[in-house]
């Protein structure tokens, strides 16, 4: 790299992202684990990685980080290509599962590791860290070694120790599915709401929907190296792109079917497993399909221009705030509808009708066709 650091830069002139991804692709033997992968985050922005296991998340953070190689493509960071500069240039922050902290130092030492590190004046250096001591809540407990911390704490000094050092972007891999439910829940509050006071860039990586949906700005959907949807979490719920999305995302109902013609309004008509549905979408006829609907769509009372499908109540599930209805229909297929928690509900065994709109009939590709 010619070009000179120049953090200064980015505020001295308006920028559209912090950080950009262009087309990196990145294989390992045989096996491309990113595939062309683009992705842009504006500054302040929080966003997540959200895929299963194995789809290219931590190896796209580390190709952000510095510590991979991508085989194409660019990562600009600030306005800078960053593609080949090493890690410790890239100013970025890093907090991963195992916090890696300095077992042999106390709170404040280690979160002031990368300060000393960048030569911060010894004056600078106490004001900032008791600034971030008290950012984290962990002020009381400055003078204790990292062994006499619970979990939750030490997931807060990590967090502290990657702020601290004012990076232009912080990673975060799947760094809070260590701690108990409870207290992940409280540190995905407060690390956004800490996140935003600082006016801090995030990317989290993780297969937990909840937390994708809790924390982020925009949620980049992966699945086998790719982006299939990057958009902010209500609209990846509610207009999934691929039945990936759909799936990964929420619970659906999902009905095999046959597209076979278009109706007088120019729906297209889907034979399913369970019957006869309609969707405003545009396939070929003939083409194998997966229609898809979220259950609070889908109900027992009558609509206008719905769908409906008949089957048999096998049990309701009460979840306190609404009702969860598992219906068996023809040829195996099962369909969940949400109810209100108070409203009156069929027996189990009893013969019901479930409506949805039509608006609310999602349909996709099968990707099971071609096997
Ligand atoms: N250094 C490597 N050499 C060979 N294969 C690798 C290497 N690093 C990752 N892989 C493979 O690349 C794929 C993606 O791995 P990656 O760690 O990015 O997944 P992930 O989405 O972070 O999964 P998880 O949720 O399990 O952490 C996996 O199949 C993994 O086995
Ligand atoms: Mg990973």
């Amino acid at each position: 790299m010619s070009a000179k650091p120049a953090m200064q830069e980015e505020t001295a002139r308006p920028e559209t992202a912090r950080l950009r991804v262009r087309a990196v692709s990145k294989r390992f033997g045989a096996a491309t684990v990113l595939d062309r992968v683009d992705l842009a985050v504006a500054p302040g922005e929080l966003v997540t990685l959200l895929g299963p296991s194995g789809c290219g998340k931590t190896t796209l953070l580390r190709a952000i980080a510095g510590l991979t190689l991508p085989d194409q493509g660019q990562v600009t960071i600030a306005g800078r290509d960053v593609t080949r500069m090493p890690p410790h240039k890239r100013n970025i922050g890093v907090v991963f599962q195992n916090y890696a902290l300095f077992p042999h130092l106390n709170v404040r030492d280690n979160i002031g590791f990368g300060l000393r590190i960048q030569g911060m004046a010894k004056a600078g250096m106490a004001e900032t860290i008791e600034r971030y001591l008290g950012l984290v809540h962990l002020a009381h407990l400055a003078d204790r070694p990292i062994s006499a911390l619970s979990g939750g704490q030490q997931q807060r000094v990590a967090l502290a120790r990657a702020l601290a050092v004012q990076p232009t972007v912080v990673l975060f891999d799947e760094a809070l599915s260590a701690l108990d439910r409870k207290l992940r829940e409280e540190m995905q509050v407060e690390l956004r709401q800490l996140l935003r006071e600082i006016g801090g860039t995030a990317i989290f990586v993780t297969h937990d929907q909840d937390e994708a949906l809790t924390m982020s700005d925009r949620i980049a959907v992966m699945q086998g190296g790719r982006i299939e949807q990057y958009a902010d979490p209500k609209t990846i719920y509610a207009e999934p792109a691929t039945l990936f999305a759909m799936s990964f995302i929420g619970l659906s109902t999902q009905l095999k079917g046959r597209a076979t013609g278009q109706d007088a309004q120019g729906l297209i008509e889907i034979d399913t497993q369970a019957g006869p549905v309609r969707a405003r979408a545009n396939f070929a006829i003939g083409a194998k399909v997966v229609v898809a609907v979220r259950p609070e769509h889908i109900g027992i009372a009558p609509l206008g221009n719905a769908n409906s499908i008949s089957g048999r109540l096998r049990m309701a599930v009460f979840h306190g705030a609404h009702s969860m209805l598992h219906v068996d229909a023809a040829n195996g297929a099962q369909l969940l509808a949400q109810l209100a928690g108070g409203s009156p509900q069929p027996e189990a065994g009893a013969a019901v009708t479930l409506h949805w709109p039509v608006d609310k009939t999602f349909v996709y590709p099968d990707p099971d066709a071609d096997s």
